[in-house]
């Protein structure tokens, strides 16, 4: 469970301003949850995301993970942020295994794993590739199996999918929901499509502009498994679609 109690951030700047990027966010998620955020540019979603992280200090309140204060990184938390993409240096396998080698696992057992893992991202074919040599979907396909290899409770996705054209996108979307039903880690999803939010997630936080603090919650009381084909054309998630796309309107427009 990941308890987030009036969590605050204020950077001070180098110019001696200061900026409070996250005001008063209080937050709790069940093991196994899948939940996204949604908020306009700059209203604190990887700030969030950093400081559950372990990479950013909180400047007020603190985030719990199973009642321990979190104030490092650390393997029960797995990152896939843009900013801590692939070694270039490393080749796809080595990248996947390097987690799994840092916490002591034999090379040839390490290479092992990380070749099973390649196989549930469909990159088996790549493993021996360099990320420079893959497109942009299979780099973020890569960056997945490297964390999910080493078995995180926790994943944190900084919009993994931003950068990528639609169908890429929906494909690995749903090649996200498929290990996601098989390993039910809790995750905490940074996006800005509503459509993906909603299809992921169990829960939607809607964070307010500058400084971030939580605007609404939005349970997503839809069956699972989802099928997206079908759910485009369901009532109930064009009826969260509109009602979350509202909200970040008017969050914007303010
Ligand atoms: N290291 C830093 N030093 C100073 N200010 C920072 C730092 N990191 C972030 N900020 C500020 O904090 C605010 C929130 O930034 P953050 O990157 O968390 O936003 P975001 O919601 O992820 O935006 P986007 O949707 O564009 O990715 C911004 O105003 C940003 O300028
Ligand atoms: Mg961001």
């Amino acid at each position: 469970m990941i308890t987030i109690e009036q969590l605050g951030k204020t950077f001070h700047t180098a110019r001696g301003t200061s900026h409070t990027a996250i005001r008063d966010i209080s937050l709790q998620v069940p093991d196994g949850q899948f939940v996204s955020i949604l908020g306009p540019s700059g209203c604190g979603k990887s700030t969030l995301l950093y400081i559950v992280g372990g990479f950013e200090h909180a400047t007020a309140g603190s985030v719990k993970v199973d009642g321990r204060v979190i104030d490092k990184p650390g393997p029960d938390r797995g990152p896939v942020f843009q900013e801590y993409a692939l070694f270039p240096w490393k080749t796809v396998i080595s990248n996947v295994a390097y987690g799994l080698r840092e916490q002591g696992m034999a090379k040839a057992q390490a290479e092992e794993k990380a070749m099973s893992w390649l196989e549930k991202v469909k990159l088996r074919d790549y493993a021996h590739f360099y990320p420079r040599e893959l497109s942009g979907g299979m780099r973020q396909r890569a960056a997945i199996a490297r964390t999910l290899a080493y078995e995180p409770a926790i994943l944190l996705m900084d919009e993994p999918f931003g950068a990528l054209d639609a169908h890429t996108r929906i494909k690995l979307q749903t090649g996200l929901m498929g290990l996601w039903e098989q390993l039910k880690n809790t995750v905490l999803f940074v996006t800005h499509s509503v459509e993906e939010a909603v299809y992921l997630s169990d829960r939607v936080v809607v964070l307010s502009g500058t400084p971030g603090t939580v605007r609404e919650i939005v349970d997503i009381d839809l069956p699972r498994p989802r099928v997206r084909a079908e759910l485009l054309r369901c009532p109930k998630y064009q009826e969260y679609v509109i009602h979350l796309e509202q909200l970040l309107v008017g969050e914007v427009a303010a």
